[in-house]
């Protein structure tokens, strides 16, 4: 038994029995009694892209070991949507659904394949939690190997709120206005098979420094709640994957990562359990289409 999981409610979420959630999430995988994937046909599939609507977790769509690169930002919460309601039970649950996706993650990995994930630093809003040392725990107990952590300076100083005791040593909060991506590898961290890189010199000598600066995306101009910019998983395609690899998002959104996939002449597959996202993602890539590439 795992000592993060709240069995009860993680099968409460996944409408499965209190066994069968722990067994998904010793084995990352459904068990055997349940029905597998509904979900084999793509939702859509075009130009080197498939989208799926289906839950990743659950998912056996993908074969073992057929993946070259993970860039992802998992849902903060269990279960679809996003609920502000945010305590030490809900924070139980976020460790339990990253040890099940990570497995799942584990799983479809190339041996030399590598994982990005776009998490926070820590958070202080219902409790203080160091989010980003956890899951990386969490991730190195399944076998991922640890490369590094990127620090994505988000600029984004005016969502500060909470101060704790204001000009007091009682209680201050110190919160850094900052989110991580983790860079993880399956088992060789040097890849095993010669490709092509598409970098510039310039794009490498400035993101190998682990600083990375720029904006968030507006969450109303993409129609997605918690989209992360096209910059993000652009940088994590260029320097960590070659030309016509295999990148995924298991957890799509507005499909951000699939749109890099295809402007870097990558093979793209995405993940979202909800149908209106899976329509957006369509939507943006086709809409991506009707313009030039940028390289
Ligand atoms: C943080 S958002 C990802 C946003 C994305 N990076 C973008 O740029 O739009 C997480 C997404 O995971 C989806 N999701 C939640 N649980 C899932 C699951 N079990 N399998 C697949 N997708 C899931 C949610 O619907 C949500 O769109």
């Amino acid at each position: 038994m795992n000592q993060y999981v709240d069995y009860e409610r993680m099968a409460q979420v996944l409408q499965v029995s209190k066994d069968e959630a722990r067994i998904m999430v010793e084995t990352g995988q459904m068990p055997d009694s349940q029905p597998k994937s509904a979900q084999k046909t793509p939702f859509f599939s075009a130009q080197n892209l498939q989208i799926y609507h289906d839950d990743f977790l659950t998912s056996d769509v993908l074969p073992d070991e057929s993946v070259d690169l993970i860039v992802t930002s998992p849902p903060y919460n269990v279960g679809i949507g996003y609920s502000t309601h945010d305590d030490a039970h809900e924070y139980r649950d976020y460790l339990a659904l990253s040890e099940a996706w990570l497995k799942q993650a584990y799983r479809v990995s190339r041996p030399d394949g590598r994982l990005c994930v776009n998490i926070p630093l820590d958070k202080n809003k219902g409790g203080q939690q160091s989010v980003c040392a956890d899951v990386t725990s969490i991730a190195k107990a399944i076998g991922w190997q640890y490369h590094s952590t990127i620090i994505w300076n988000e600029g984004n100083i005016s969502r500060r709120t909470a101060w704790g005791s204001w000009m007091s040593a009682s209680a201050p909060y110190v919160i850094a206005p900052v989110e991580v991506i983790v860079v993880l590898y399956k088992q060789h961290w040097k890849k095993r098979q010669p490709g092509m890189s598409d970098i510039t010199r310039d794009e490498f000598m400035a993101w190998t420094n682990g600083l990375w600066t720029f904006n968030g995306e507006s969450k109303k101009r993409v129609g997605h709640p918690a989209p992360f910019p096209r910059e993000l998983p652009r940088r994590c395609i260029r320097l960590f994957s070659y030309v016509g690899d295999v990148i995924l998002d298991p957890f799509m959104g507005s499909g951000t990562t699939l749109l890099e996939a295809w402007d870097n002449k990558r093979t793209g597959i995405g993940f979202d359990i909800a149908q209106e996202y899976c329509e957006l993602a369509q939507k943006r890539l086709e809409s991506l289409w009707q313009q030039p590439r940028l390289i």
